[in-house]
């Protein structure tokens, strides 16, 4: 076991992944976004960043998933660093490790989740005392999915998904996520969900999009049976459209026990919800047997946000 670099001084902050338990697209906008209705659950897979006074900027590629970070100035915690740098005129430069453990490119925000962190890490390391209003704001600039893992738990999206108001809820909720070997690109899965409703009649058409009542009840009384049958994302189709080995993945899983079967955020990643601790781990093993996915985690939600943490975890 070795613990990869981290210089002394340094502030680590834990942020969590992201499932949307229900995903409501509305027409697409003249700006080419789009306008959401969503519910977000903060599950346990998290990234961890350390941010360090540096005499450069450099990215250090940490954990499960060290292979697959982009080192350069594209990554998001990059851009979420300089972002608060150039705004509250701090002339520093920074060393950023992420330790990534939120798969990639896989419909669970784990960028979003490294640039919300990467905003407080700097603001805790520059003394800066912003309120998590202004964070939000920030974060909103960076990526629609940014804002909520500062928040977590369970939160209601609206705007571009950025806009978050708090849920009622109670109960944990287990999860199986299987994880796609090709990523899927967001504007395309977004892209592909116009088209297909130009083909069923007009974008135009679509009503503006609304969070179920079932999905609340569901939330509020806290029953994994009711939540399993209240999933729903309009994405789904375009992601099945575009990768029809997701459905054949999504059907598997539903066959095999799961409560409800959802592809996560623009996908590829597929989320399972499952009765139990004890269910969860029984659904793994069908779905690794099956070979349909390259990689399974387990996660319970909602978690807790962002939050700073004493020292970094080790890694393999
Ligand atoms: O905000 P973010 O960088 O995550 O958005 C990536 C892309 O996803 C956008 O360029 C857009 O194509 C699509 N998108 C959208 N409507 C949203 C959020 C994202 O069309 N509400």
């Amino acid at each position: 076991m070795t613990v990869a670099p981290t210089l002394p001084g340094a502030v680590t902050v834990r942020a969590p992944a992201k499932v949307n338990l229900e995903l409501r697209v509305g027409p697409r906008r003249p700006d080419g976004f789009h306008d959401l209705a969503t519910v977000f659950q903060a599950v346990s897979l998290h990234d961890e960043i350390s941010v360090t006074r540096w005499d450069e900027w450099q990215v250090v590629p940490a954990g499960t998933y060290a292979a697959l970070i982009p080192t350069d100035g594209a990554n998001l915690a990059v851009r979420a660093a300089r972002l608060i740098a150039e705004q509250w005129d701090v002339d520093e430069k920074l060393s950023i490790r992420i330790d990534k453990d939120i798969p990639v490119a896989g419909g669970m925000a784990g960028g979003s989740a490294d640039a919300a962190a990467t905003l407080l890490a700097c603001d805790q390391l520059w003394g800066l005392g912003l309120m998590r209003d202004e964070l939000a704001e920030l974060a909103a600039t960076l990526g629609s999915d940014v804002p909520f893992p500062l928040t977590g738990g369970n939160a209601m999206g609206s705007g571009r998904g950025d806009q978050l108001a708090p849920v009622l809820a109670r109960g944990t909720f287990h999860w199986v996520f299987a994880i796609s070997d090709v990523g899927l690109s967001t504007p395309a899965v977004y892209a592909e969900c116009d088209r297909l409703r130009d083909q069923n009649g007009g974008a135009t058409e679509v009503p503006e999009p609304q969070v179920s009542s079932e999905l609340m009840a569901a939330l509020r009384s806290g029953d994994p049976v009711a939540l399993g049958a209240a999933l729903h994302n309009d994405l789904e189709p375009a992601a099945f459209s575009l990768r029809p080995d997701l459905k054949e993945l999504r059907d598997a899983g539903v066959e095999f026990g799961a409560l409800g079967g959802i592809v996560s955020g623009s996908g590829p990643t597929v989320a399972f919800l499952t009765e139990s601790h004890e269910a969860s781990l029984d659904l793994s093993v069908s779905l690794a047997a099956a070979d349909l996915c390259r990689d399974l985690r387990r996660a319970k939600g909602p978690v807790h946000g962002a939050h700073v943490v004493g020292a970094p975890r080790a890694t393999e």
